[in-house]
This record gives C-alpha cells, structure tokens and sequence, in this order.
C-alpha cells in the first residue's frame, strides 16, 4: 500500500480513537448467524481494523490473529482487547496484505469484514481448516457504485466454490459470505 494510503487510514483511526466495548461485536450481516461461529480454535481477521471483530471472536472463544496496514488501528485493537480481558488470546500485528497472507497454522474461522482483496481468496481458501468457518464481507456494486475494489454481482460465491454456504447476500452496496469448508469425510464403502 502506498505510504499515503497507510497515512490516510491512521488518521481515520486517529480520528476516530478507541472504541469502547460497545463498539465489540460481529459484522451486522453475520448478526442473525452468531450461532454458527465455533467457541474455540484458531481465527485470524484479515484487515482488522481497530479489532471489533476479532475482540468478539476471542469472547466467544478462539485465539485470534489479526492484520491491518495501520499502525494506529492496531494499536488501538491491543488496547481494547486488554480493556475486554481478552489480550492474552489476541494477537494483532500491522501487515501489508498487498504483499500476501502472512502465514500461520490452519484456522477454524477466517474473518474479513469490509475488506475485499481477490488476490488473497486463494491463500484464505489454503488457510482454512477442514470444518473451518469463513466470514467475509466487502462493499458490492449490487445497490452501490461501480469500482474495482467493489464485489462484482455473485463474486464472492464464485471466488470460494468448494465450500457449503450457510448465508450470501448482496445489496445496499454490500456483499457478504459466511461458508464452511467441509470436514475431514469419513471415506465410505
Ligand atoms: C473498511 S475498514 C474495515 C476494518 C474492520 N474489518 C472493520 O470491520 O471495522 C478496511 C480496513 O482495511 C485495512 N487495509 C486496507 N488495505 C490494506 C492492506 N493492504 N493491508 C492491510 N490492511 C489494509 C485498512 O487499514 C482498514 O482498517
């Protein structure tokens, strides 16, 4: 990312300073599918923000990882989940995800909410364990303007085919997927 982008997004965090815990929570479009989130396991949250996402995974449960280009958020993101009680099963590192997915085990939940990067759907796909849970949301065109950071209509299910969707959607400018890869199958016969 260039350095005036990675400026631009902390002064948006700068701005916006730390959250409080009301701020802690899962994506809205995932709001009505909470149940299906594991409570323990490994996640990682690719472009974390100031961590809301990935403070609500750790409550529930799993370690997390999470990525953002700014420094800022990231800082942020370690003080609210120490504020949370949940520091010691989170982690957040800046990354530059232009220069690819950092790596790490397998993880049961991959989470990316408002974030979409088409060069990492392969990497995300390698990195989800069997069983695992992906959550992504990103800004659509279906409702919304037309640009290249946008989801194309039906882009996300088309990007991961191999997984069972358990809700898509797509309209007001957003697009969202919550998938599961299937598990380890017991081979018949
Ligand atoms: C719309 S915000 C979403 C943040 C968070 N996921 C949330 O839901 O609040 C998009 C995030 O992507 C991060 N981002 C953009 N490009 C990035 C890159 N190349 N590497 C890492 N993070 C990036 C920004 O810093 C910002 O935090």
């Amino acid at each position: 990312m260039s350095e005036g982008d990675r400026t631009r997004w902390d002064r948006t965090y700068a701005d916006r300073g730390i959250p409080t815990t009301d701020a802690i929570g899962v994506d809205a479009v995932f709001a009505a599918h909470r149940d299906a989130f594991p409570a323990a396991g490994h996640a990682i949250d690719v472009a974390c923000g100031q961590g809301a996402g990935a403070i609500w995974l750790a409550r529930r449960g799993l370690r997390v990882h999470g990525f953002d280009i700014s420094a800022v958020a990231i800082t942020q993101a370690r003080a609210l989940a120490e504020r949370s009680g949940v520091g010691g099963r989170c982690r957040f590192d800046v990354v530059d995800l232009d220069d690819g997915l950092p790596g790490g085990p397998p993880a049961d939940v991959i989470y990316s909410a408002r974030f979409r990067d088409r060069r990492l759907d392969e990497p995300m796909m390698g990195r989800l364990a069997p069983g695992g849970l992906l959550a992504l949301s990103a800004l659509s065109q279906v409702g919304g303007s037309a640009g290249r950071f946008r989801a194309a209509p039906g882009e996300l299910c088309a990007a991961f085919p191999g997984l069972e969707v358990i809700a898509a959607g797509e309209g007001q400018g957003l697009a969202w997927l919550l998938a599961r890869r299937r598990g380890n199958e017991v081979p018949s016969g």
